[in-house]
């Protein structure tokens, strides 16, 4: 055998060997992917439950008892109609808000608030959670809006009064760490407890004041101090609040419900 025929075959024989090579582990990738799956979706189920547990003031019970018999024990979801505030039907387990919000045959068009939606879901997933005693304690309603960088997505807590604040619990974003993310830094979060959304007139009144609480025109009630160093972000969660509040948000299940639902009134 010459010299020329012994490398081709070598050649050949390599470049079989990378094909294999590559195609095995292509099959390994999509079989891990796949595989991977259900495990990823029930992780991210996990999340949000741990995260609308968190925003009703449930965290602790939940570490002490875990989250899916916590959640499975107090919390019942919940779909509304948003334009007329009622309760409605629908499979909360296979519902994608994000993915009615971009179909018009499932969704409205909104006025352009600086919050980075042009479109909602006719539909909402709200949460309504269970005190010990079986009655209605507070309620958990997702937010979505834009922040410096991006959408970001979370859940504001109320007590069954819709007005009082329990937690607001941002759980997606991509704001920059130290600065926006900040969003998620407990501190800031304990901020939150107590406050009040609308005033006595049913007014949004809820405002993130830049600069501390010396700065609040209203009453301290109704005032957050913003992040420091993070301005448009807070801006932007101000804005988000204040759209989900609205007319166009969750303010008519709030008009119909507000001081309702603790008497386990729901129609
Ligand atoms: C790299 C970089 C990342 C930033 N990230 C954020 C952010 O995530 N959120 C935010 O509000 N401001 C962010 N800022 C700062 C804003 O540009 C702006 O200065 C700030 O919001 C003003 O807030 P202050 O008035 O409290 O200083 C960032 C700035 C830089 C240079």
């Amino acid at each position: 055998m010459s010299n020329s025929s012994k490398s081709k075959e070598t050649f050949s024989r390599t470049v079989i060997f990378v094909f294999v090579i590559c195609l095995i582990c292509a099959a390994l990738v999509s079989i891990a992917a796949s595989s991977l799956k259900p495990l990823q979706k029930a992780n991210k189920l996990l999340d949000q439950h741990t995260k609308i547990l968190e925003a009703a003031g449930l965290s602790d019970v939940a570490a002490k008892n875990g989250v899916d018999a916590t959640f499975e024990k107090f919390v019942m979801p919940k779909f509304i109609d948003l334009a007329s505030g009622s309760f409605t039907t629908g499979d909360h387990a296979i519902y994608d808000e994000r993915s009615d919000s971009r179909d018009v045959a499932k969704s409205s068009a909104v006025k352009d608030r600086g919050v980075g939606l042009r479109r909602r879901a006719n539909k909402a997933v709200i949460y309504l959670v269970k005190n010990d005693q079986g009655h209605i304690d507070s309620a958990v309603l997702p937010i979505v809006g834009m922040g410096l960088w991006d959408i970001m997505y979370g859940y504001i807590g109320l007590e069954a009064n819709l007005n009082t604040v329990k937690r607001v619990v941002y759980y997606e974003l991509k704001e920059t760490p130290g600065l926006g993310a900040e969003v998620q830094n407990p501190k800031w979060k304990a901020l939150w407890k107590g406050k009040e959304m609308f005033d006595k007139n049913h007014n949004i009144a809820i405002e993130i004041v830049k600069g501390g609480m010396a700065n609040c025109k209203t009453n301290k009630i109704y005032c957050v101090d913003a992040l420091s160093g993070a301005t448009l972000t807070s801006r932007g969660v101000n804005r988000t609040i204040h759209f989900w509040l609205g007319d166009e948000g969750y303010g008519p299940f709030i008009a119909k419900f507000g001081g309702k639902l603790n008497n386990g009134e729901l129609n």
